[in-house]
């Protein structure tokens, strides 16, 4: 069952009815200026940090779901009302349609005559939300209905905000100024940032005290003000500062009325705070609201929008024969890319935007899905997450984007986090040439004193792997390495200890055999780096400790038909036949063979097979089998987990693409195609009502073969997922792979395929590529042409002029 259709034209997905299984959403903003939109309105913004400057408020796991957004009460001359995005108000409506775009959202509902609209996007370069509203007259009589808005101002800190209420019942201040509700908490003192929430037509009032407008016992879908039909013209002190405008619309038949909102953010100079006493100074708030003063000024700046997606997008467009795939590589997976880039593991309807900051992993593997869209950011990116590398290689876990410092609450010492700093590096470099980055001086610990350049980073990422060997020769796990489940060295018994951060091992014993697999596949690029840069030495050494790791993963890291998982801090085996439960996981399946590890000597095939056996499912591959059925001390979060949820046994997606790109390793395409289909939101849009979240972006996970719920997805948007599933569709299996110096031709596709065609931009020339499969293989090239001349290889030019190069290639 599906609840609405792609429009790939307009590059939308189309939601018919407001009651999705879950709140479907979208994002707005691209840089400094974010926010969450659902499918009813529902959400909130913030700027740059979803913890330290919410603007907005919104209860998650509130009841009903979805409590707090950008409302909007249409009251008819009968004293009836409704929202024309169906919450908060949820009346029924005769029509309703929620078009998702890139960037932008608009919802439309319906009600006997009247039709509202409502758009909601951030516009480029724009600390703030524009809300346009259009209001309609379809009927033959002419009306006089009451417009109201509604917001609800969040008192900065959203954590704060949650829990100190002793505080902040009592702090909550406010300016009204013509249409205007300004937000001013705490500006009095150490704050130089205030908000606002404007109109472009003058109000018939106006309210920003909750209670005043809502009454002290009603809910959203029916504020006293609004039952009553008038605005209180309250101004807050204290409690709960809201902004609402109402006014009075007359609509002769047929005729439309536009009100333009402006929801903005705003920090002033702190020598230039005041523009009387105590009163602030709101000039660049009126520059903001003048620019959107006329609609016209709307459409441009969405028109614009568009236009920067155009830009972006165009950079790897697919033409294949299955709308699903191309949907999905042209538009979906690149914009979901662009999101996680933006927000990290930040604010999603799953994550709060309070707790986690931007991860060094999370953010690092993030890189490989968008750098090709916006190779600049991608280099700032790089130096931020460098500087909170920590002197020894390892790296804080996790970074405040307002501050772009370590979070010492839950410090380093995630074994794996280093290395992803040379895959990223390694991949900005392949996409852009720019090999100055490596010059680039990087604090360590973000200490300008402790600076070195990034080239150094690297190096001390690479031997921070091999300066904590255990006594297999593989890595010491630490806390965690990409499984934060997986905790070795934990051993918790106490219920409120957090997995991540408690430590009751030396951790001198437990191995990660997926950091061996990592420290192959990614020491291999920091070899490739060095010897790109003359640094011979250094890549000689390099490939030594690989070569060694090699050994130690096929000697002590296979259990015959498969990579093992992990030693435990007994020195036991973790993830193999020899276990109870989890037997078999995906992780060092797909890394390891990724790596290359076993390819010759047949372990690699051996490997992959096993996790088809015994991990697949219709609807992907679970992370672990069987699934831990009981808590594991020694083992840690994993098993506190029911079965076939979240890391025990869910079918995690952001392994799956590992094992994708696994398989075109071995070259088998067909294989690697079935799973990428399996997982991806666009071929699963039919079982909406089983999937349950939204069906053009990937989510975490998809519930395992255990549990009851099994095909239900959960924590969508945010996740590592899309940047792994583009690489592995893009690169890995449509094989169009940015290389140090040319961009390799490699498919490895489903036998079945007639051929497809790519049109890459890379470094400052675009690659107009056609890939026919006429002897249908699945791998290997038979001939290429570039500009219709014999190309001998598959790693073509860089061109860097500028022109269209047409590449014709024939498998076979
Ligand atoms: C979450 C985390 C990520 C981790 C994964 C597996 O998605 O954000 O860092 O690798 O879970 O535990
Ligand atoms: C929990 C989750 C995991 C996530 C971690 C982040 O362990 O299961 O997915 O990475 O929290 O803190």
């Amino acid at each position: 069952m599906r609840y609405g259709y792609f429009d790939d034209a307009n590059r939308e997905y189309v939601i018919t009815t407001p009651e999705t299984p879950s709140p479907w959403i979208n994002y707005s903003g691209n840089q400094e200026f974010f926010s969450l939109i659902s499918n009813t309105a529902g959400g909130y913004c913030f700027y740059k940090d979803a913890r330290l400057r919410r603007i907005t408020r919104y209860r998650y796991n509130n009841v009903p779901v979805d409590s707090g957004g950008r409302y909007f009460y249409i009251r008819e001359e009968n004293g009836e009302f409704w929202s024309p995005t169906w919450a908060p108000v949820r009346k029924k409506l005769d029509r309703y349609e929620c078009r998702h775009g890139l960037g932008y959202t608009r919802i439309y509902g319906e009600k006997g005559d009247i039709g509202g609209e409502v758009l909601i996007f951030v516009p480029q370069d724009f600390n703030g939300e524009v809300h346009k509203v259009t209001i309609s007259n379809k009927g033959s009589q002419t009306r006089n209905i009451r417009l109201f808005s509604f917001i609800e101002w969040c008192l900065w800190n959203a954590y704060d905000d949650m829990t100190n209420f002793q505080r902040n019942f009592s702090t909550g201040e406010v300016e009204i100024e013509n249409n205007t509700i300004y937000h001013k908490t705490e500006y009095r003192e150490r704050r130089n940032h205030y908000a606002f929430y404007s109109a472009n037509t003058d109000v018939a009032g106006f309210d920003s005290d909750r209670y005043e407008f809502i009454g002290r016992y009603n809910g959203f879908d029916a504020p006293q003000a609004v039952v009553e039909g008038k605005s209180r013209n309250s101004v807050a002190d204290g409690w709960s500062p809201i902004a609402s405008h109402s006014f009075d619309i007359m609509l002769q038949p047929g005729e439309q009325k536009v009100i333009v909102f402006v929801l903005g953010y705003v920090e002033n100079d702190p020598d230039d705070k005041w523009e009387a006493y105590n009163v602030i100074n709101k000039k660049k708030a009126k520059k903001m609201i003048e620019r959107f003063a006329d609609p016209k000024q709307v459409d441009e700046a969405l028109e614009e929008l568009k236009q920067y997606w155009d830009g972006l997008l165009s950079r790897y467009v697919l033409d294949s024969s299955d709308e699903k795939l191309n949907r999905m590589v042209n538009i979906w997976n690149q914009y979901q890319c662009m999101v996680t880039f933006n927000m990290s593991r930040s604010a999603s309807y799953f994550e709060s935007g309070i707790g986690r900051g931007m991860g060094f992993r999370d953010s690092n593997q993030d890189i490989l899905g968008f750098v090709h869209q916006i190779p600049h950011r991608a280099r700032e990116r790089i130096l931020d997450l460098a500087a909170t590398q920590l002197e020894d290689g390892g790296a804080y876990h996790q970074y405040q984007p307002l501050t772009k410092k370590g979070n010492n609450e839950i410090g380093g010492n995630f074994n794996d986090d280093p290395l992803w700093l040379i895959l990223s590096t390694a991949a900005y470099i392949k996409e852009t040439g720019d090999f100055n980055i490596l010059e680039e001086m990087v604090p360590y610990d973000n200490d300008p004193s402790k600076a070195a350049n990034l080239f150094d980073h690297l190096r001390r990422s690479f031997y921070h792997v091999v300066n904590n060997l255990g006594p297999h020769g593989l890595p010491l796990i630490g806390r965690a390495d990409w499984n934060d489940c997986l905790n070795l060295n934990c051993f918790s018994t106490e219920p409120d200890e957090s997995f991540q951060t408690t430590e009751s091992k030396d951790g001198k014993v437990a191995e990660s055999v997926l950091i061996a697999g990592m420290f192959v596949y990614i020491g291999n690029e920091y070899v490739r780096i060095c010897e790109n840069i003359g640094e011979y030495e250094e890549a000689k050494a390099a490939k030594e400790h690989i070569r060694k790791m090699k050994e130690n993963i096929l000697k002590y890291g296979y259990d015959g038909e498969w990579f093992l998982r992990a030693y435990n801090d007994f020195g036991e085996k973790v993830g193999s036949k020899e276990n109870e439960e989890g037997k078999i996981f995906i992780e060092t399946q797909g890394f390891c063979v990724m790596a290359g590890v076993g390819v010759e000597t047949g372990e690699a095939q051996k490997a992959l097979d096993s996790a088809w056996k015994y991990l697949d499912t219709e609807h992907g591959m679970v992370l672990v089998n069987p699934a831990y059925t009981r808590y594991h001390v020694e083992l840690g979060e994993i098993s506190s987990y029911p079965p076939g949820y979240k890391e025990n046994a869910g079918i995690f997606c952001h392994n799956n693409p590992w094992i994708m790109c696994a398989e075109t390793v071995l070259g088998r395409g067909d294989k690697a195609f079935e799973l990428y289909r399996k997982i991806c939101p666009a071929y699963r849009e039919e079982i909406s009502d089983v999937h349950r979240m939204e069906p053009y972006v990937y989510s975490q996970m998809i519930a395992g073969k255990d549990a009851r719920r099994h095909g239900e997805a959960k924590n969508s948007w945010l996740t590592g997922t899309a940047a792994w599933n583009f690489v592995a569709i893009s690169q890995f299996i449509l094989g169009i792979k940015p290389d140090y110096h040319g961009l390799v031709i490699d498919p490895c596709i489903p036998k079945s395929w007639d051929g497809y065609r790519v049109t890459r931009y890379f470094r400052g020339a675009v690659y107009d590529i056609t890939i026919s499969n006429p002897n249908h293989v699945s791998k290997g090239i038979r001939s290429l042409t570039v500009d219709g001349k014999e190309f001998i290889g598959n790693v073509l030019p860089i061109f860097g002029d500028g022109k269209v190069h047409k590449v014709e290639v024939v498998m076979g």
